[in-house]
C-alpha cells in the first residue's frame, strides 16, 4: 500500500477563536482517508530580518521549514486583512521562501490549497488573490478550483465548529481536488 499523503495546514491567524484555524480543524475532519494531516500555527515565528537569517534560522523557523519540506502539499487557511493576507502569514512565507544551507527551498514546487473565512461578504476573495500572487515567485503550485471563500463566518461557525453543511461540502470537494492535484503533480 502506498504511504499516505502528508498535508500540512497553516493558519494565517493567531487569534485563539480564529475562524480560519477552526476551518483547518474542519478540514481535518473532512480530509480524505489516505491523508495524514497536521496543523501548524505561526505564533512563534519572529519577524523576518536578514541579519537574524545570517546568524541561522531561529528554531521555530527551522521547525516550520521542516514541516513544509516533509509535506506533500500545503493547505493555507487565510483571513483577509485590508484586502490582502495578514502580515504574520506573509512573514512566515518570507522565512520559508529563503534557500537553506544546501540551497533547499521548502516552498518550491509545493502543491497548495488556499481556503479562507471572513465575517464579511467577500469571503477572503481579495486576500486569496494576493496570496496567489505570492505563490509565483515562491514557485508553489496552487489549486485553482474549487475555491473556498467562506462569507459571514460568524454565522457558519460556532464554538470552533464549522456547522454549515453546504460549506462543509465545498471544503470536502476542495480537499479531494487537492489530493488529486498533489498526486498529479508527483507523477
Ligand atoms: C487588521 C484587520 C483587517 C481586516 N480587513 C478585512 C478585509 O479587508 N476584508 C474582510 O472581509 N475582513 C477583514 N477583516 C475582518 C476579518 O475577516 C475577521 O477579523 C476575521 O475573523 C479574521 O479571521 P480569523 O477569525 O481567522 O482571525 C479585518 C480584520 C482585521 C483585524
Amino acid at each position: 500500500m502506498a504511504d499516505p499523503l502528508k498535508i500540512v495546514g497553516i493558519s494565517g491567524s493567531l487569534r485563539k477563536d480564529s475562524f480560519n484555524t477552526a476551518l483547518l480543524h474542519a478540514a481535518a475532519e473532512l480530509m480524505p482517508a489516505d491523508v495524514e494531516f497536521s496543523i501548524v500555527t505561526l505564533h512563534d515565528i519572529e519577524l523576518f530580518n536578514e541579519d537574524v537569517e545570517r546568524e541561522g534560522f531561529p528554531a521555530a523557523v527551522v521547525a516550520l521549514r521542516e514541516a513544509i519540506s516533509n509535506a506533500d502539499a500545503l493547505l493555507i487557511a487565510t483571513p483577509e486583512y485590508n484586502y490582502s493576507i495578514p502580515g504574520v502569514l506573509k512573514n512566515a512565507i518570507d522565512w520559508a521562501s529563503r534557500p537553506g544551507s544546501a540551497g533547499e527551498m521548502p516552498l518550491s514546487g509545493k502543491p497548495l490549497g488556499i481556503i479562507g473565512a471572513s465575517v464579511g461578504a467577500y469571503g477572503t476573495a481579495r486576500g486569496q488573490h494576493h496570496l496567489r500572487q505570492v505563490t509565483v515567485n515562491t514557485n508553489m503550485h496552487p489549486l485553482n478550483k474549487p475555491e473556498v471563500m467562506i462569507t459571514f463566518a460568524d454565522k457558519k461557525f460556532s464554538a470552533g465548529q464549522l456547522h454549515d453543511e453546504p460549506t462543509r461540502k465545498v471544503v470536502r470537494t476542495h480537499l479531494e481536488a487537492l489530493v488529486a492535484w498533489t498526486k498529479r503533480l508527483s507523477q
